[in-house]
Parts: structure tokens; C-alpha cells; sequence
């Protein structure tokens, strides 16, 4: 008997547990301990089966490191088939998570029971792939085809009430599962249950399933797998017998394993796991922290607090007057009103956070007691150094200091006080309490500890953190910049913001680069570009001044209702704002550029070519310390698909050689923009992957 599926007998009942930690995975093992505990019931001529799962859940799904290699036998979906065949009364009793093969084989099951905290789903086209063990065809057997087209299209979890209701499950109760589960089967059998296959129902009745292909296809913005598992729901009405919708499921589910966004998926599931884990930080405590504090009451502050706040942790916030304490308040309760709209606390946790969590202060005094302190004031560097002095002076030893800067020099601000291996950055995104990046800054002297505490806390604020290192922008803006102004120089050359939107969305981001700085606020770019030029540009590097000319007109995007768009109120987007194209002609003019056209697909290659490139810097410098952690940073902070994988994923995939000849052509033109980073260089002369290098990380 295989390890990972231990047999026991209770009477008329064969327990099969499976034991495979930690998410009891349907890896082979398990499929052959199933296989042989199925078979071994039968020779000893059990009555009943009960399956289920031991540690902290039944099967969380299919073993997702097996995917790409060669299938080994028994297969998951011939498996689900010998299960229902059983002629023995097969009971799943379900706790934790029944996600995707996990719960094709409950599925398979005949009777299903499970605890109140159970959730069931079938997440597979977050993966990019559909359920492939029969998931399109039983599912809508039980649960009809609106409520599987649901569930598979969205993945999303159901809750044991929900999926009781559905028809997903037949009994919820609480207990252990394995003591629950004997007493459902005893009972089955004790009333003379028949035996109960799914797929022995009858087909269920079709929908139009056209009108749902297409809604759904639109609705991913190019991600094929939701879409694609309509056609296999489809087969389940339709095909003329339960084996040809598994013949279908079968032929769609290999198509898509063989995708690119399958891989893509993958690798984003793996990468969003694998950037908290670094060697340095192992067996490090963090400290504890128990009330934080939060500097400045804007936009970021507040989003800061809030995020703090419904994390369950008391925020003392400081500013500088009663007056923008109070606006600050006003914020923060208007965060809290959308958390309570969107269902996210209730209205008894929404009053408790607001009369007894938040504090206001505008003295110092007020954070001696804090065990960590993120400052939120303006972008400059001699308000932030004095901002640092004062919480030296005043905060307890051992209390971080951190910063959400998001481009200064985090060593600097650290040397502003006597404790620089407290200070660390804490870079949160806008709208803070709903982002979920977080970038960890770490300075020449942080102390890993404090490094330790930046992970806790953003564990417990349920942010996705990525360790970074000290420079202009750390990982995300700094490659932002990059493609940014790689978008402004197609601009210059011909094509329009318009144009590149459109092409950018086409290729899945949620929005296009000029569309984003309409929303973050020109103004932000354009103080970016004020300082750069009093830092003094690089006589070689391009320069535009159309954006300077939306905003020296007070067109800041959004917030003034006009910028590279123009917005009505009440209206979700906006339309092309045609005075820019007279700014964008005027500064071709005076710069002498004969415009010329772009295609969509030549504007999406230099666009993320450009982000290729520096990405490979910002990680040959060390700045990144993988490839994925570059990855994750723009798939969780700025709208990159995760149907991509990310920017180095997606460079692997279409080849670095390739990649690397572009930059070299296009230097022909600009060599100053188009440098190639080394480590791209590096890579291409060893014929090596980024994948190479997150590998290596591994070891
Ligand atoms: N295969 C292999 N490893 C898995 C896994 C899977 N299906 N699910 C989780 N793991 C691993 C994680 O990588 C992680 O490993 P490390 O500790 O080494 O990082 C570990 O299990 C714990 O996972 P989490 O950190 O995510 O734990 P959690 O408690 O936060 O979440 C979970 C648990 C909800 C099960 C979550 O892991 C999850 O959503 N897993 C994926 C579920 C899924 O997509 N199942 C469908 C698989 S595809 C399929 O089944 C195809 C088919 O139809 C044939």
C-alpha cells in the first residue's frame, strides 16, 4: 500500500486517507494509493468507501509540478471513471479546500459530505488550463450548467452552504472529517442508498452557449482558458454520451496545457509563493508588532492606515494640524465604507476599527509607544531626513522606522538617525488598502529582523511582498520609467497615446500607460520629469515636453477631468482628448521628427522589450534578487496580464536571442535609450533562461 493513501477497515467501510502534505496534492502516489485502495476494497469485499483527506484538507487539486512533465499512470480522469465504476458505495467526506482534481474525484465520488468550513471549487483557469478529470462534464450534472459555467469560468471558492444549495455536496456537518464521513456512510448504507454516479445522470439542458463563449472571452481580456472551458461544459449537454464530453474535455484541456499562458499561470502561482522565501531570512524572528504608526494623512497614509486597520491593528496617525488630522479621519472612514460596502467587514467591525483602533495625533510624542512607524509625507528628501530625526528621537529602541518613499534614497533617510538598521522601506501602491504589492526596501544597513518584520506585516495586511534593493525607483518605478519612456518616444516618432492604449490593452494590461497616468495624476509624472531635469539629463537622452503642456494648462488627468483623455462625470473612462495631438504635432515640429507609422504589434515589442531590458538590469544589479521577483512586482503593482507570467517570463517564451537582436537594432537609432543590460548579453551568450536563474535561486 503506497504511503500516500493509507487503507484501514472499519467494519463494511475501507477508509482511504489520504496523507500527502501539506494540500494532500493528487500527485502519482496518491493516484496510485487510490487506484490500489479502491481495488483493495473491492477484493475484500468492503460495502462502502470513504475517502478523505488528513492534515488540513482533501485534495487541493491536481500536483501542479507534475504539469509539463511526462503524465505518469494511473491518469487522473481514468482514475475518477474507476472510482465512480466502483460497485461499492463510494462516500468523500471533504474539509479544508476540494479544489480542481480534488474535487472531480468527490465528484466521482457517489455521495458527498462536508464540514461548515469547507470551500469546493474548480480554480483550473487560473491556471490556464480547464478541469481535466471530468470537472466540464460532472459538475453540471449536479449543479445545472449556469451554476457550473460559474463556478469553472470564475474558479471561484464556494463555501459548504453555498455548494450544499447547489447540489455540489449532499450533507454539511460539523466534525472531524474521517469520523463524519463513516458515520454518512454507515447511514447510506444502513438505509440501502443505491450506489449513485454522476455521470450516469442524464446530460444536462443547454444554454446559448455562444453569447456565454463570448461574454467570457471578453471579460479576460485575452486569457483563452475560462473561455475555452464553455466548449467543454458545452460537450457535457451536447456530446452524445458522457464518455465523448470526456473525450472533449480531454482534447481542450491538452490544448491548453500546451499554452503559453498555461506556463505563464504557472509560473505566476509559483513566483507569488516563492518571493517571500529568502535564505537570508531563515530562522530570523521578526519583531513583534502589536500598533503601528503612520506619518501624513494623504492619500497614501490614509490607504496605509486603513490597510492597517483592517488588519486588525490600532493606528496612531500623525499630521500636522487638527485640521489635516481630521481630513485624514475623513478618508480613512471613507476607505472603511467601501470595505463595509464590498462586504469585506461588518458593520459592528467597521464602527469598533473607527471608535477605538484609529488615534489622531499631531505631536511626535505621540509615537514613542509604536512598534513600527511608516512614514507617508511628501516626496523630498530633506522632509523625509527631518521627519527620520524626530522619530529617533522619540520612538522606543527596537521600533522600525520605515518609509514609503518611492524612489529616494532609503540609505540616506537611514543615515538621518543613530539607528539605521531599524530604518527599511515600506513602499505600498495606491490605493494602499487594495493593492497588493508591497515592496521591501532594503538599505546597506537594515538588520534582517526589521527585513523579517517588513514580511510579517505585509503577510498580515495580505499584501504579496518582494524584497528590493536601494535605487531610483527600486524595482517597479524604476522599470516603469523605462517603458514609459519608451512609449513617449513612439509618440515623438508617430505613433499616438491613443494607439498605443488600445495595442497595450489588446495585449492584456489592464490599462494602457497613458490611460494609468491620467489616473495616477500628470502632475506626478511631470515633478519626476522637473527633477530629472534639474539633476540634469544626459545630453544624449530624448526629451518631449507635450505632457509639460497639459499640465502648464492644468490638465492633470482624472482628478481635473481632462488630460491625455477628457472625462465626464458619471462615466467610467474616457474619450481621446484631440488638443493633445496638436501638442504631440507642435513637438515633433520643434524637435525636427518626420512621423511615421506603427504598427500594433511593433508597439507592443518595444514596449516590452524596453521593460525586458531594464528588467534584466534591475536584476543583474542585484536591485531584484530573481527573475520572478520582478515578475510579481509588475504583475501585483502595475496591471501586467498574468496570463503572461510577467515580463521575464514572457521574455523566455518568446526567446532572449531575439530579444537581445531588437536592442541591438534599435541602438542603430538610439544607442543612449537601447543599451542592452548585461545580464540579457550574459544569458543569450550561454543560452541560458530567466528561468535559469530562478532555478538556481532555488538551490
Ligand atoms: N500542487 C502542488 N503544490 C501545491 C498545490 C498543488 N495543487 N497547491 C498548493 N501547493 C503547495 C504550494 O506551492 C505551497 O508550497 P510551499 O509551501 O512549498 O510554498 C504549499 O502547497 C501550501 O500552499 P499555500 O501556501 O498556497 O497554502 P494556502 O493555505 O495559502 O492555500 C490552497 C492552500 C488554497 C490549496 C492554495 O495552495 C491553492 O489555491 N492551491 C492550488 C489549488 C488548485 O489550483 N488546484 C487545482 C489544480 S489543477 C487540477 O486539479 C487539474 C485537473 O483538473 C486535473
Amino acid at each position: 500500500m503506497s504511503e500516500a493513501v493509507e487503507y484501514e477497515r472499519i467494519g463494511d467501510i475501507a477508509v482511504l486517507a489520504a496523507n500527502n502534505p501539506p494540500v494532500n496534492a493528487l500527485g502519482v502516489d496518491v493516484r496510485r494509493g487510490l487506484l490500489a485502495g479502491i481495488e483493495r476494497a473491492e477484493a475484500e469485499r468492503a460495502k462502502a468507501v470513504l475517502i478523505y483527506g488528513k492534515g488540513r484538507t482533501y485534495f487541493a487539486g491536481a500536483d501542479i509540478r507534475e504539469f509539463g512533465k511526462p503524465p505518469q499512470e494511473p491518469w487522473l480522469p481514468g482514475l475518477c471513471d474507476r472510482i465512480e465504476a466502483s460497485p461499492l458505495l463510494v462516500v468523500s467526506a471533504l474539509h479544508g479546500t476540494a479544489l480542481g482534481g480534488g474535487l472531480e474525484v468527490a465528484l466521482s465520488s457517489h455521495y458527498r459530505i462536508a464540514v461548515p468550513s469547507a470551500k469546493v471549487g474548480l480554480p483550473e483557469v487560473n491556471l490556464g488550463i480547464l478541469p481535466g478529470a471530468g470537472g466540464t462534464q460532472r459538475l453540471p450534472r449536479v449543479a445545472g450548467v449556469e451554476a457550473a459555467l460559474d463556478m469553472i469560468t470564475t474558479g471561484r471558492h464556494v463555501r459548504a452552504d453555498e455548494a450544499l444549495k447547489l447540489g455540489v455536496i449532499d450533507k454539511v456537518q460539523d466534525g472531524d472529517p474521517r469520523e463524519i464521513g463513516l458515520a454518512y456512510a454507515q447511514e447510506l448504507l444502513d438505509s440501502g442508498a443505491p450506489r449513485r454516479a454522476v455521470g450516469e445522470m442524464p446530460a444536462p439542458d443547454p444554454v446559448d452557449f455562444d453569447a456565454v463563449y463570448e461574454a467570457v472571452l471578453k471579460k479576460g481580456r485575452g486569457q483563452l482558458s475560462p473561455a475555452v472551458a464553455v466548449r467543454a461544459v458545452q460537450a457535457a449537454c451536447e456530446a452524445p454520451s458522457f464518455a465523448e464530453g470526456m473525450a472533449r474535455e480531454r482534447e481542450l484541456f491538452m490544448q491548453l496545457m500546451e499554452s503559453d499562458q498555461r506556463k505563464g499561470l504557472i509560473h505566476a502561482f509559483f513566483a507569488e509563493r516563492a518571493v517571500g522565501k529568502l535564505p537570508e531570512l531563515k530562522g530570523v524572528e521578526p519583531r513583534p508588532v502589536h500598533q503601528i504608526g503612520v506619518i501624513g494623512g494623504g492619500t497614501m497614509g490614509a490607504g496605509i492606515a486603513t490597510a492597517a486597520l483592517l488588519a486588525g491593528l490600532p493606528v496612531t496617525l500623525l499630521e500636522m494640524t487638527q485640521e489635516a488630522a481630521h481630513a485624514a479621519k475623513d478618508r480613512i472612514a471613507g476607505n472603511l465604507a467601501g470595505a463595509l460596502k464590498r462586504g469585506k467587514i461588518s458593520q459592528q467591525q467597521h464602527d469598533a476599527i473607527l471608535s477605538g483602533q484609529l488615534q489622531l495625533a499631531t505631536g511626535y510624542d505621540a509615537l514613542s509607544a509604536v512598534d513600527l512607524v511608516i512614514e507617508a509625507v511628501f516626496e523630498d528628501i530633506d522632509v523625509k531626513k527631518q521627519v527620520f530625526a524626530q522619530l529617533d528621537a522619540v520612538c522606543k529602541p527596537g521600533a522600525v522606522l520605515a518609509t514609503n518613499t518611492s524612489y529616494l534614497d532609503v540609505n540616506e533617510i537611514a543615515a538621518a538617525t543613530t539607528r539605521p538598521q531599524d530604518v527599511i522601506g515600506l513602499h505600498f501602491f495606491s490605493p494602499a488598502h487594495v493593492m497588493k504589492l508591497l515592496e521591501i526596501v532594503v538599505a546597506d544597513k537594515t538588520a534582517p529582523e526589521v527585513v523579517a518584520t517588513g514580511f510579517a506585516l505585509g503577510h498580515r495586511l495580505k499584501k504579496v511582498s518582494v524584497r528590493a534593493g536601494v535605487c531610483d525607483g527600486f524595482i517597479g518605478n524604476r522599470i516603469l520609467s523605462t517603458y514609459r519612456t519608451c512609449a513617449d518616444h513612439m509618440v515623438l516618432d508617430g505613433a499616438s497615446p491613443f494607439q498605443i492604449d488600445k495595442a497595450l490593452t489588446d495585449f492584456g494590461f489592464a490599462m494602457g500607460p497613458f490611460a494609468v497616468s491620467d489616473l495616477a495624476g500628470l502632475d506626478i509624472g511631470w515633478a519626476v520629469r522637473k527633477r530629472k531635469r534639474a539633476e540634469g539629463l544626459d545630453p544624449r537622452a530624448r526629451d518631449s515636453s507635450y505632457a509639460d503642456k497639459l499640465c502648464e494648462a492644468g490638465h492633470f488627468g482624472q482628478k481635473t477631468g481632462k488630460g491625455f483623455y477628457v472625462y465626464e462625470e458619471g462615466k467610467r473612462g474616457g474619450t481621446p482628448n484631440p488638443e493633445v495631438l496638436d501638442l504631440i504635432a507642435a513637438d515633433r515640429a520643434a524637435q525636427g521628427i518626420t512621423p511615421r507609422t506603427f504598427t500594433d504589434d511593433e508597439i507592443v515589442r518595444r514596449y516590452m522589450v524596453s521593460m525586458v531590458n531594464e528588467a534584466a538590469k534591475v536584476v543583474g544589479e542585484g536591485i531584484a534578487r530573481r527573475p520572478l521577483d520582478v515578475d510579481v512586482v509588475l504583475l501585483y503593482g502595475y496591471g501586467f496580464p498574468r496570463y503572461r507570467g510577467g515580463p521575464l517570463k514572457w521574455a523566455d517564451l518568446q526567446g532572449l536571442p531575439g530579444i537581445l537582436d531588437d536592442i541591438r537594432a534599435w541602438s542603430a537609432e538610439d544607442d543612449y535609450f537601447w543599451q542592452p543590460a548585461p545580464l540579457l548579453e550574459k544569458l543569450v551568450a550561454e543560452g541560458r533562461s530567466f528561468d535559469d536563474l530562478n532555478k538556481d535561486a532555488e538551490r
